[in-house]
């Protein structure tokens, strides 16, 4: 099995700077300011606190991929994305393991346009593997 790291938990708003606005009220530290996916149709901020690193998601228009999350779940986490050695690898594993993939490996603009994978899990739900910062494809 590969090695997994926690690299941070999605969590959806409704509003982003609103919910930028109010976690730097309980004391968070803006890491990356909103940046504009447009792969995903979606707006993303990373805020941190006591070394945890939350990723602000929030949909830009009705078709993007987080809209009927968003209905569903309304302003909450909902995926922990892991950093991964090597992300073909730790994606194949998790296939095999019983997780199935939502998308295949597309790069992230947030995250410097690393690739990053969504899988679903009947037991957990959601989550994310995300390539290593060095990887050059
Ligand atoms: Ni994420």
């Amino acid at each position: 099995m590969t090695t997994l790291k926690i690299h941070h938990i999605g969590y959806l708003v409704k509003k982003i700077e609103k919910a930028k606005n109010t976690f730097e009220s309980l004391g968070y530290l803006i890491r990356q300011d909103t940046v504009y996916d447009d792969i995903r149709k979606v707006n993303i901020c990373f805020v941190e606190k006591d070394g945890y690193l939350i990723e602000l998601i929030s949909p830009v228009s009705d078709d993007s991929v987080v809209s009927g999350l968003l209905k569903k779940y309304k302003n909450s986490p909902y995926h922990i994305c892991y950093e991964t050695d090597n992300l073909e690898t730790a994606f194949a594993d998790l296939t095999s393991n019983g997780f199935t993939a939502i998308d295949t490996p597309t790069p992230a603009p947030a995250l410097d346009g690393r690739k990053v994978v969504f899988l679903t899990s009947s037991a957990i739900g959601m989550v994310e593997l995300l390539a290593p910062a060095q990887a050059s494809s």
